[in-house]
């Protein structure tokens, strides 16, 4: 017996097919209503030389009903019980959400199958639980949350990365096979952010029809998209475990992270739309209502060399600057002078601070700012006073060598005494001071993560979550943002008890178009910490305009990376200017949706945010431009009979080398209706390899 249930949204719809095991028959655009013949006309013919029974796509694919591409379950008792076959025992369905009991009397496994709908943003949201009904303990390797896509999905788009490059996409036909990412490292990770996108050949920002699929976990996993030979395809993603890390006893139950779909028919901007609506709507709770500040973050301009009269002097200058929230990175702690030493002895380094932390805290706040620091409670350096008395403490594997990242170590946090130690220092530092912000770090790979002899990710990303939780509930109003040397640690599931994203280490502006690009596929730009770092990157070494960093920064969560009293009073200027544009436009960049445009040249990056009446558009030139004059900028997300107050806010202010004469425009306020602007458009300047403008639109 069969039934519809059909989950509706603002613009979607999600149609299930409730028989034996629940499958997905329809995930796009909104259907008013069920036909009664919808049965008989989706039924699939039987084909020769296969099974004699039609097999269903399910929400759990089973191997042992003739799934022969990836199963949703894998695991067995002793040898036993692998191949387990579900039959559904209990639907509950109401307004845009879905629960299914689905029961294997044999192998004795029963599957809850969660599945909402957001209505605001249409983003889907999926869950499997599995409880262990046997009387002996179930080995399971794997649960994965399974969603299908439909043939004519024919083009992915995944990620990749590394240190200081994050968020790289690439492009592959999906047609037969399929992709698979795994990640081991035990945090969300540089290289493979648990994200992609399946859509319709050449799908692009503006236009075509794409699925867009992220799983919210900060832990190892595998995510992958496959066809299989029937041309049926789907997308499925689930915690990675490692042998023996999900053992069940009697009656214990195994829980997915989330996995967060959507589909857009308006190619990419459909989905970073949905995704960051989801977001603001459910994820990020800011502890107070007020914009997001202003950042200055210490470590490249000071690194590990921390003088108390000299901080204070960096933090008038950021005051004076505009800057609303200063930052004391690593470095503040006891005999913590390089990278080597220190982790884990979280006490004042008396010796840097000889009249403690409050004065310098004190001077901040009278600058007008709030005071964050830096820690990275997760870790332990060997050369520290943690590591010589609690050895033991150490996430590893006895008997084995383990290799050190960063010089350190990672703390076993399902270890209670560990985990009461660090809340209790956490919880100290911040009631001891007046601390508005951690800046929480994590700078290596887990690579024997064993506690007590097992694999441990998971158990250690659950304690991590915990911990933070706790320190959360303890000190409510302080703003936690999650780094890990960079972007390692971005998803959803953290962000649910964090407040921001150090994006990527690499502050070099054209780097960073590339990486907050893909960043912002999912996250809103008011989580996504972008700082103007020296015009010599330090990552890179490669120098940058003012121009081209500060309009790079300006549309994220921004802030100011350097050592302000040693830049001359010219960039000074240039920073608190930058600042001020940033505070000027932050109730749009914050709050607005986000867009971009396919541009005729593929050397631009055209990102724009827009609320009711107010439109912020950025050029940026990455490279040489593809031809000598630029394509017109047209601008298809306007209300064709309003008329539009258009101006140039930023351009490049020091060269102009390609072009002799510029449009007069630029020093005007122009008129413009909408279809004006769209169908016609504005003719930019030509701008120079590595620089920026950026326009304002108020309609008027
Ligand atoms: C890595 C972070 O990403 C940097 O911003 C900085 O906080 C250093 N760690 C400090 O050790």
């Amino acid at each position: 017996m069969s039934e519809f249930i059909h989950l509706t949204s603002k613009n979607h719809s999600l149609i299930i097919k409730s028989g034996r095991t629940p499958e997905v028959l329809h995930w796009g655009a909104k259907i008013a209503s069920i036909d009664e013949d919808l049965l008989l006309s989706t039924e699939r013919p039987i084909s020769q030389a296969r099974l004699d029974v039609d097999v269903p796509l399910s929400l759990c694919p089973e191997l042992g009903s003739g799934h022969f591409n990836a199963p949703g379950i894998e695991g067995h008792r002793d040898g036993f019980d692998w191949a387990p076959v579900f039959n559904t025992v209990r639907v509950e369905a109401q307004d845009q959400q879905a629960t299914f009991v689905l029961e294997d009397t044999v192998s004795k496994l029963e599957l809850t199958v969660e599945i909402k709908l957001d209505y605001e943003s249409d983003v889907v949201q999926k869950r499997i639980t599995v409880t262990n009904k046997g009387g002996s303990k179930y080995y399971l390797n794997k649960l994965s949350s399974t969603l299908p896509l439909p043939n004519h999905a024919n083009e992915l788009m995944t990620f990749h990365g590394r240190w200081c490059h994050e968020f790289q996409t690439q492009r592959q036909r999906f047609e037969h096979g399929g992709f698979m990412q795994e990640n081991r490292r035990g945090r969300t990770s540089h290289e493979n952010f648990p994200g992609m996108f399946a859509g319709t050949q050449g799908f692009s920002e503006q236009n075509g029809l794409v699925w867009g699929f992220h799983l919210g976990w900060s832990g190892n996993h595998q995510m992958r998209a496959d066809v299989r030979s029937d041309g049926r395809r789907f997308v499925q993603a689930g915690e990675l475990l490692l042998a023996g890390e999900s053992i069940l006893e009697p009656e214990a139950t195994y829980q997915t992270p989330w996995l967060y779909g959507c589909y857009s028919n308006s190619g990419l901007n459909g989905i970073a739309q949905r995704f960051q609506q989801f977001v603001r709507d459910n994820i990020i709770q800011f502890p107070t209502d007020k914009p997001r500040p202003v950042h200055l973050n210490t470590w490249e301009g000071i690194y590990f060399d921390h003088k108390p009269e000299y901080i204070m002097q960096m933090a008038t200058e950021a005051g004076a600057m505009g800057v609303e929230r200063f930052i004391i990175d690593d470095g503040w702690f006891i005999g913590r002078d390089g990278e080597r030493t220190a982790l884990g002895d979280w006490y004042l380094d008396e010796v840097k601070y000889p009249n403690g932390l409050e004065p310098v805290i004190e001077h901040v706040n009278q600058q007008g700012m709030e005071f964050g620091l830096w820690v990275e409670p997760e870790m332990v350096s060997q050369d520290s006073n943690l590591y010589r008395n609690n050895p033991d403490w150490v996430l590893g594997l006895q008997g084995y060598h383990q290799p050190s990242g960063r010089w350190q170590y990672v703390l076993d946090l399902q270890n209670e005494a560990c985990f009461d130690y660090l809340f209790s220092r956490l919880d100290a530092l911040l009631t001891t001071y007046n601390i508005g912000y951690l800046k929480w770090d994590m700078n290596r790979e887990l690579v024997q993560p064993g506690h007590q002899g097992k694999a441990a990710v998971h158990g250690q990303t659950q304690a991590l979550y915990r911990l933070v939780d706790q320190l959360n509930q303890a000190h409510p109003k302080v703003e936690i943002e999650s780094c890990s040397s960079g972007g390692g640690r971005i998803d959803f599931e953290i962000l649910k008890r964090t407040h921001r994203f150090w994006a990527s280490d690499c502050n070099d502006a054209l780097e960073r178009q590339a990486i907050q690009k893909g960043m912002s596929y999912f996250f809103p730009p008011e989580v996504m910490g972008a700082h103007i770092g020296p015009a010599e990157c330090h990552s890179t070494n490669r120098r940058h305009s003012i121009n081209m960093r500060g309009v790079t920064a300006l549309m994220g969560h921004m802030g100011v990376e350097l050592d302000p009293v040693k830049e001359s009073q010219q960039e000074k200027q240039a920073f608190s200017h930058y600042i001020a544009l940033h505070k000027q436009f932050r109730h749009i960049l914050h709050s607005g949706r986000s867009f971009r445009m396919d541009p005729a040249d593929k050397n631009q990056n055209i990102y724009g945010v827009q609320n009711d009446d107010e439109m912020l558009i950025t050029v940026c030139q990455l490279a040489m431009p593809e031809y000598a004059l630029p394509s017109p900028l047209r601008i298809s997300c306007v209300e064709d009979s309003a008329l539009y107050q258009v101006k140039l806010v930023e351009m490049p202010q020091t060269s102009f080398q390609l072009m002799k004469q510029r449009p007069q425009w630029l020093d005007k306020t122009l008129t413009l209706s909408g279809d004006n602007l769209k169908e016609i458009g504005l003719t930019l300047p030509i701008l120079d390899p590595e620089s920026a403008l950026i326009v304002h639109l108020k309609k008027m």
